[in-house]
């Protein structure tokens, strides 16, 4: 029996850099800005993609390149909950603190902290940019300024800066932020000859939507990139690496289930591998294993996902019995056809049940299978079905207990 200690998934967190695989339609792209922002020419792109998708994992393996190989200072700043222009500046400056503060050249930009540097934790072993909110408002003003004069200062080390600001969805319909950005990208357009200074956004698709009716000439300020799922082939390299980093093997079998039930989804191959990893016990993962995994992923993927999504949020008692029936019929796998459900179920059901596949639709559950024709739903991965069917089992068995 061998010992665990690490496993070598990290589902929820960015994946680290030794372990990205895929997004080979985008990276090139973006390097190329980043290259052309290096030599003076400011770039921003705006990354979309769906929850989970990927987008924090692409920029931390797109910031690790600009540091490595462009020589910029990076940084990835989390604006997850943020929503004022001032909250924004701070948390970049504060970022730009925190990465640059080891580095023997920062004392030439400590003075442009002025006396803002906080340090906090026991012994001062981490700091902190506090400013005052008039302050703040300084800053956000005079933004191209304040990165301008860092960049000056430190530009025998460093020839610019790249700076992620992760999950910009709290800001996208706050019309300040967009003009905000706007100027900001104008007067550096008009006052500096060069300004080494790369921008990555990432939100959700609907986010840049939403920040484009804001400020429409954003739509020309930025370039988007895109991702999407996977192919399986970039989750079996992926399922490969992790396990021989870890030195487990995997028979051909359990590769081929592993990679089918993550339907592409970044988010699921870490749920997947990780409980795969941890319900191994020789080193050998096999098909039990591996179809253990699913199940143990499918419980974890449904409590976090489903149950406060679906199960939590659907009150009505027949949209909760439907969902049931679902788990029950055997004809599920990832697809089902509209028909083929309605004639399992019982009137009062099939009075609702058109609605029912309009909610399960809008909270993200199924979705048309257009390829198969009017009718046709499928899952939007093969996850959630296994889930719904353990969910449907545990009512049965709760209700064979009470009637015994
Ligand atoms: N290219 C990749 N290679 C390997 N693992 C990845 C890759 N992209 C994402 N992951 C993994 O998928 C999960 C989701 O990734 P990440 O957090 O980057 O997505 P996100 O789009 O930023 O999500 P959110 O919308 O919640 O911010 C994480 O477990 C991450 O480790
Ligand atoms: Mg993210």
């Amino acid at each position: 029996m061998n010992i665990k200690e690490n496993s070598p998934f990290t589902p929820g967190t960015p994946v680290p850099v030794e372990l990205f695989v895929g997004r080979d339609d985008q990276i090139p792209d973006i390097i190329r800005d980043v290259k052309q922002a290096s030599s003076g020419k400011q770039k921003n792109v705006f990354l979309v993609g769906d929850r989970g998708i990927g987008k924090s994992s692409l920029v931390a393996f797109i910031r690790r390149m600009a540091i490595t190989e462009n020589n910029l200072i990076g940084i990835h700043v989390f604006l997850g909950g943020a929503s004022s222009i001032e909250e924004v500046v701070h948390r970049i400056l504060d970022q730009l603190l925190k990465e640059t503060r080891e580095q023997n050249w920062f004392e030439k930009i400590k003075p442009l902290f002025g006396n803002n540097i906080k340090e906090i934790g026991l012994f001062g072993v981490s700091v902190s940019f506090d400013a005052s909110e008039p302050d703040l408002k300084d800053l956000a003003r005079n933004f191209p300024d304040v990165l301008y004069n860092i960049l000056q200062k430190i530009k025998e080390e460093r020839v610019g800066l790249f700076i992620a600001l992760d999950d910009i969805n709290g800001l996208a319909e706050n019309d300040e932020f967009a003009n905000w950005y706007k100027s900001f990208v104008d007067e550096i357009a008009s006052s500096y000859e060069k300004y080494p200074v790369f921008i990555m956004l990432t939100g959700l698709p609907e986010k840049r939507d939403a920040l484009i009716a804001c400020q429409p000439s954003i739509a020309r300020i930025f370039k988007i990139a895109e991702i999407n799922k996977l192919s399986d082939d970039e989750v079996k390299t992926f399922m490969h690496m992790a396990f021989e980093k870890a030195n487990i093997k995997v028979e051909p079998e359990a590769m081929y289930l592993m990679v089918q039930y993550s339907s592409g989804l970044p988010i699921l191959m870490h749920e997947i591998g990780d409980a795969t990893f941890w319900i191994d016990s020789d080193g050998i993962i096999d098909v039990g294993d591996a179809l253990n995994g699913v199940f143990a992923a499918a419980e974890q993927v449904g409590k976090k996902y489903l149950d406060p999504k679906v199960y939590r949020a659907v009150r009505s008692e027949r949209y909760r019995s439907i969902l049931r029936r679902f788990g029950e019929l055997q004809i599920i796998s990832s697809g089902f056809e509209k028909k083929d459900v309605e004639a399992k179920l019982t009137d009062p059901e099939k009075k609702v049940f058109h609605n029912f596949l309009r909610k399960m639709r809008d909270l993200g559950v199924i979705e048309s299978d257009v390829e198969k024709g009017k009718g046709a739903y499928r899952f939007v991965n093969e996850i959630y079905p296994i889930y719904i069917r353990m969910e449907s089992e545990r009512f049965k068995s709760v209700r064979i207990k009470t009637l015994l």
